[in-house]
């Protein structure tokens, strides 16, 4: 990119209304298919932050919810995947696990992410993200449950950041380079 134009907030892709119509589809499915009682759900930092918040707070009976902290680091030989927290073991071993993604893209993070639960105990391992990137998708994962699939294109808000920046906006919009 030229040093005079920076990346910028493009048109917005999903917005509010759309994202929360989708969390009240998604829990409803979720609350179908699983015994709540057995369920923990683990939010991928920092990403996730808005979607967890709002996902959790669908279900009117008590669900376990704790975070993590995977970072993907992109050097000059490829991508690279740095876990700086995992969920406590205790909470994980004999739960079914749903991992709460902002975004399912090339797959690294969740195929990395389940393996690591499986290890740790889980007695299932499943993906809930809020949107799906299917054409950019390297490692065999798959979301079990998703709000909605986007062409390859970045996106910025609800928790999706570019540069640490817009996180914090309640649409979600394409960053425009
Ligand atoms: P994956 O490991 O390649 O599936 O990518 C996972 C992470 O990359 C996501 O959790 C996001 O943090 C980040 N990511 C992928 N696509 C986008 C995007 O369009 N906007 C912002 N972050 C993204
Ligand atoms: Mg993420």
């Amino acid at each position: 990119m030229p040093p005079d134009k920076a990346p910028g907030l493009g048109r917005i892709l999903v917005s509010e209304t759309q994202i929360s119509e989708a969390i009240s589809h998604l829990s409803s499915e979720i609350a179908r298919d699983y015994d709540l009682s057995t369920l923990i759900l683990v939010g991928v930092m920092d990403g996730a932050v808005p979607f967890l918040a709002d996902l959790m707070r669908t279900f009117d009976q008590s669900v376990i919810v704790t975070t993590a902290r995977i970072r993907s680091y992109y050097g000059t030989t490829g991508g690279q995947l740095i876990i700086d927290s995992l969920p406590l073991r205790d909470r994980i071993e004999g739960r079914h696990v749903l991992i709460v993604e902002d975004i399912l893209d090339s797959g690294a993070t969740c195929e990395l992410f389940t393996r690591k639960l499986t290890e740790m105990g889980a007695l299932s391992v499943k993906i809930c993200a809020l949107l799906d990137k299917p054409s950019r998708r390297i490692h065999n994962v798959k979301a079990d449950y998703f709000g909605f699939e986007i062409p390859d294109t970045f996106v910025v808000g609800y928790g999706l950041d570019f540069d640490g920046k817009y996180r914090n906006l309640r649409n979600i919009h394409v960053l425009v380079r």
